[in-house]
This record gives C-alpha cells, structure tokens and sequence, in this order.
C-alpha cells in the first residue's frame, strides 16, 4: 500500500481509513435501506436555521478525525434529512435510490469521469447511448429517437425548448433575440396543469413568461385541445408566432395524461414542435398494459422522462430523446480548439447537445438498475404501485368523508375532505391542510397537497421500493385517526 497523506506526497487520506469508513457507511446504508428509513422521522423536524447553527462558520484548519465528522452526520446532519428514501414518502412524487442505483454511484463517484467528450470516457458516452436505447425500446417509442442523461427534466425540456427555437430557423443562434424588430413574439404552449419548469423554460431561453401560454383543462385535468387550438389561431392573427407545444403525460398533480394524438395532429398543421413531458409516468409505459398513456408520443420531435423519479434511480437522471438530434446540436454545439480530438465529428460527443460541459456518468447507475432489476423486475414493482394506490383509491370512494379529486391513473391518489361540517370552500381548505400538518407530524408518512379547481387537494404517491401495504393501511388509520381528532374539537 503507498504511504499516503505524508509531507513529501500530501495525497488523499490513508487507503486503509477509507476502507474502514467505507465499511461502516455501507454497514450503516444496508441497515438504513433494510429498515425502509424508519428509524427515522419521514419529515425532517428541524427548525429553520437549525443545522446551519450547529455548523462552525469557517472550515477545518486542519484534518479532522474521521470518527468526529461521522458523528456529526448522525447529530447534525440526518435530524436535517427529509428522508425521500423513506418507506412512507409519499409528497410530490415517490422515489427511491435502489440499492443497485447506489452501487453504481459509488462507482462513479470513484472513477469521477467527466464524460464530455467520447475520448474523456469511452464507456461514459457508449453505455449511456446504449441504455437510453434500452429504455426506448421498454417503453415502446420508435427506433429512430436519439436519447441522451440530463440532470432533471427541467433542463431536459428546456433543452428541448431551445432545440423548438432553433428548428424555427430564426438566426437565434447567431443574432440573439435582443433588440430584433424583425423577430415576431414566440409562444409556447402547455396545459395549466403543466409542470412550472416550462414556464421557467420561457424565463431562461428570453421568451419571458408572456412567451408562455397555459391552456386550460378538461374535466379529467387533461389539456383541452379546442382550447389549444383557439389559442394557436388567436396568437397568429395577433402577429405571435406559435413555436411549441409541451404535452404533459403524467402532470405533476394529479397524473392525468393530454391527448397527445390530438395535439400531435394540431403540431403537424401548425408546424409546431411537440415536446412531451413524461417526466414521471413514462416509466409505467415499461407495463404493456400502461404503454397506451404514450399513445401519440411516437410523433413528438423531443421527449423526457426521469429515471429518478420512477424507475428506482437515485437522483439526478433525466432521460431525453429526440427524432432530430442535428438540430439540438444546431442549437448548443461550439467546439473550442482545446476540446478538438483525433475523432472530433466521427463519434457522439455529448456536450455538444446542451449546455454544459461537465457531464457525471449517469449511465452507470442506470444501467446497475436496469440489469439488477431486469425489465420484468421492473414491471413487477411499477404494478405494485399502482396496485397499492387503486387499493387506496377505492378506499377513499368508500369513506364517507372523504372525496376523490382525480382519477387514479398510475400511483398517485388525489382526495379531500368536504361535506359537512366543512363545506367545500375555504374553511374545508384549512381543514384539509391542517389534516395533512397532522399525518406529516407523526413522522410515519409524509404527504404533499395541491390546488385542483381552486380548492386543496391532498395528494398521496406511492413511488417508493420500501413502501408496503402495511405502511398504506398505516397511513389509511392515521388519516382516520386526525379526522377523529380534528372533528372532535
Ligand atoms: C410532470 C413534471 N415535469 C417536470 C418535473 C420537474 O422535474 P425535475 O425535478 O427533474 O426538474 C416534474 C417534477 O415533479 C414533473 O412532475
């Protein structure tokens, strides 16, 4: 073993400290992922403030001891930890860091490749080309997509917002957009139950939040494509030009899915780009029984689904796919002398279709999940989830004081308290919220709320691999329990 950490060679920390530290934390991950986080509260109980006073202000002068920074993580750091990778998560959406999904982190973190270029990590560009061509095939869109990682499916879309643009030939590239008499007003349009990273889309690519027009939705909470329509003829008589669309399969509230033929059918006449937002139910197009909530979506010039969110992936991995790669790297491709190699323009070089440069190897802990699970696996777990919510859902049908907001179409279960003695206005709005602050409190479940039709939702989303019916029936008692206790004041 080489001395390390000496004056003559200051290197790394001693290899055989690592290798102690590296045992205990993967002893203490096993037990943490074997008990389903629940030894701990789901929802952190810290104050505001908290952890950052318990922090020194300035860094260590010195190294410290490895056993002294461990048990600040216990003391200081996990209070602080609202734990996603809890059995009884179930606030926005459900997700789980699979153990294999944590296998292939620590790998790359080790190998810290920055898969830029081919050349900076062959296996780096090729595995994530080869898996992204793997999940294609799984959720049954064409073979002619190209997919590459981001980080989130906000910068996925935004990406594919930027490509939109550029596939309008408006010499944005070149001559910006400021200060252009010649350029028309650009619009891109989704439903107002589309995710805010597409109006935030808008903000960043300087078509301002006016560039942005939400549609309105039908009674299931889809987009309402006469509505889209009207839009489309209004902004072209007003000079605007419509430039995109963003259909939403799986919208962050409620899961429902736009009717994506329809709107693919309006993009073609209208010439506008189609960009689908699957950030979370594409990955229940993997069940051939699900496969039809991307029905239409074969037709979409860009897509986006997010490993992270339902498929078992620890954050961050967003896959996007695209029929016209060429006019992504149109749009983002600048290659300076320094970053010119022998096979420049001969292999697939992956910075050049976004923004950044840097890119993780993301590809390694997909593909660790994918080959540890196997699809079948995969289908297996998705159905559970869904299972599990319908079991919910018929549960919330039959309770006399609660009302089912939405359908149930994958895993996520939207309800609320109304009738009698609340009402169904604003008071039934307090009392709904002050409902979830109570089941959030008792550190077993952790809920999210919306706002449906302008009264609070409350939602529940089973996403996560520990979740069991036991912590389902769980959470069924202490809604029960919080309505009692509530009701009784
Ligand atoms: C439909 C939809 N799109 C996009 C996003 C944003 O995802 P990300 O956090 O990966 O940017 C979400 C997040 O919940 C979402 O529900």
């Amino acid at each position: 073993m080489e001395e390390q950490g000496t004056l003559e060679h200051p290197g790394d920390i001693d290899a055989e400290v690592f290798r102690q530290q590296a045992h205990r934390m993967v002893d203490w991950v096993a037990g943490y992922l074997a008990d389903g986080g629940r030894a701990y509260p789901v929802l952190s109980r810290v104050e505001p403030g908290e952890v950052a006073s318990k922090l020194p202000v300035a860094a260590p002068e010195h190294g410290e001891d490895p056993d002294t920074i461990w048990r600040d993580f216990e003391h200081v750091v996990l209070p602080g930890v609202t734990h996603w990778n809890h059995a009884g998560f179930m606030a926005y959406f459900g997700i789980t860091g699979s153990a294999p999904g944590i296998l292939g982190e620590l790998l790359s973190a080790a190998l810290n490749v920055n898969g830029m270029l081919w050349r900076t990590c062959p296996s780096a560009t090729e595995l994530e080309v080869v898996v992204l061509g793997w999940l294609r095939r799984a959720l049954g869109l064409p073979e002619e997509l190209f997919g590459f990682l981001t980080d989130t499916a906000s910068i996925s879309s935004m990406l594919a917002v930027a490509a939109a643009r550029e596939a309008a030939d408006l010499d944005v590239r070149m001559r910006g957009m400021c200060g252009r008499t010649d350029l028309p007003p650009l619009r891109v349009y989704a439903s107002d139950q589309a995710h805010s990273s597409i109006a935030k889309a808008c903000l960043a690519l300087g078509l301002g939040l006016e560039g942005y027009r939400a549609i309105p939705h039908d009674a299931e909470f889809r987009m309402d494509v006469a509505a889209l329509e009207e839009a489309v003829a209004e902004d072209r008589e007003a000079g605007v030009l419509p430039l995109a669309v963003v259909a939403t399969v799986g919208t962050t509230s409620t899961t429902s899915v736009d009717p994506v033929p329809a709107i693919a059918d309006l993009c073609e006449r209208e010439g506008m780009w189609l960009h689908v937002d699957a950030a979370y139910a594409g990955s229940a197009a993997i069940c051939p029984e699900h496969r039809s909530c991307l029905d239409g979506c074969e037709r979409a010039d860009s897509f986006v689904f997010n490993p992270h969110k339902w498929l078992f992936t620890p954050i961050d991995a967003s896959a996007l796919y695209t029929r016209h790669p060429d006019t992504f790297k149109r749009a983002f491709s600048l290659v300076p002398e320094y970053l010119k190699t022998p096979v420049t323009g001969q292999v697939v070089d992956l910075m050049d279709y976004g923004v950044q440069l840097g890119r993780r190897f993301r590809a390694l802990k997909l593909w660790w999940v994918l080959r540890s699970f196997g699809l079948e696996g995969i289908r297996t777990r998705l159905r559970h989830h869904i299972e599990m919510a319908r079991k919910l859902s018929n549960w919330v049908d039959a309770h006399p004081r609660l009302k089912r907001t939405a359908p149930t179409p994958f895993s996520v279960v939207c309800f609320r308290v109304a009738g009698d003695p609340v009402g169904d206005g604003e008071e039934a709005d307090r009392f709904n919220l002050e409902l979830m602050e109570r089941i959030n409190a008792s550190g077993e479940v952790y809920l999210s709320h919306t706002r449906l039709d302008d009264r609070i939702s409350l939602r529940v989303a089973i996403g996560n691999l520990r979740t069991t019916p036991a912590d389902v029936e769980r959470l069924r008692s202490l809604i029960d329990r919080e309505l009692e206790c509530l009701s009784a004041r």
